[in-house]
């Protein structure tokens, strides 16, 4: 995974323009609301949305891509970036919020369970979840192999699982679950090219 990450970084750069999701500006304006004041982003890329967070929350950033990090650094220093897997621990201290964008998908069940699992570990009780992955309304569900229910090879070498509601409630069973929504979102390239597509949301707080 993480050479095909620092392939694409490395050829690319800014793949999808410097412009924040939306989703981090509403995920900002919650975290705002509940006066939280640490965020983590799991799988941070080259820091386009950890930008939004940075000038008001403290705000750590892991990355698996080297390529990715070094551009990071660059586009927004105000962030603290973590070199490594966002599957494993890696804060000292417990975070009051995190946001993780279209990074949930890009698993298998296993290491799905255990993104979340660490995420929640990093999470002080009571703080909040806003994760984005893709949904099973997009045009690419059940297009190529087959790899296990939700998930496919959709393009050779590229797998994604795609979550209906029901399976991402389900993925975030045992938090409470304030919101979830379904939204399409444009990606705005460097040169101008855009992509348009589908994508679920969820909203959950770690239990006290
Ligand atoms: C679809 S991109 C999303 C990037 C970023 N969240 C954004 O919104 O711009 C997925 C990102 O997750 C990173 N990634 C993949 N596996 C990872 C892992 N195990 N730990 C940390 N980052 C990972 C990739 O290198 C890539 O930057």
């Amino acid at each position: 995974m993480s050479e095909y990450w620092s392939q694409r970084f490395t050829q690319e750069g800014m793949i999808w323009g410097s412009e924040p999701s939306p989703t981090a500006l509403l995920a900002r304006d919650i975290f705002r609301r509940h006066q939280l004041k640490s965020v983590l982003v799991p799988g941070a890329g080259y820091g386009r949305n950890t930008k939004v967070f940075s000038e008001e929350f403290q705000t750590y950033g892991i990355e698996l891509s080297q390529a990715a990090l070094e551009m990071a650094v660059d586009w927004d220093p105000m962030s603290c970036f973590i070199a490594g897997s966002a599957l494993d621990y890696r804060l000292d201290k417990q975070v009051d919020a995190v946001y993780c964008y279209d990074v949930l998908h890009l698993f298998l069940e296993e290491d799905r369970r255990r993104l979340i699992a660490n995420c929640l570990e990093q999470l002080r009780p009571g703080g909040l979840l806003f994760f984005t992955s893709f949904s099973d309304e997009d045009s690419n569900f059940g297009c190529g192999r087959f790899l296990e229910p939700g998930t496919y090879e959709y393009k050779e070498g590229k797998f994604a699982h795609f979550f209906s509601e029901a399976d991402l409630r389900e993925h975030f069973a045992g938090t409470e679950i304030l919101d979830t929504g379904s939204q399409l979102e444009t990606l705005r390239s460097p040169q101008g090219a855009t992509h348009t597509y589908i994508l679920r949301t969820i909203i959950a707080r770690r239990a006290l």
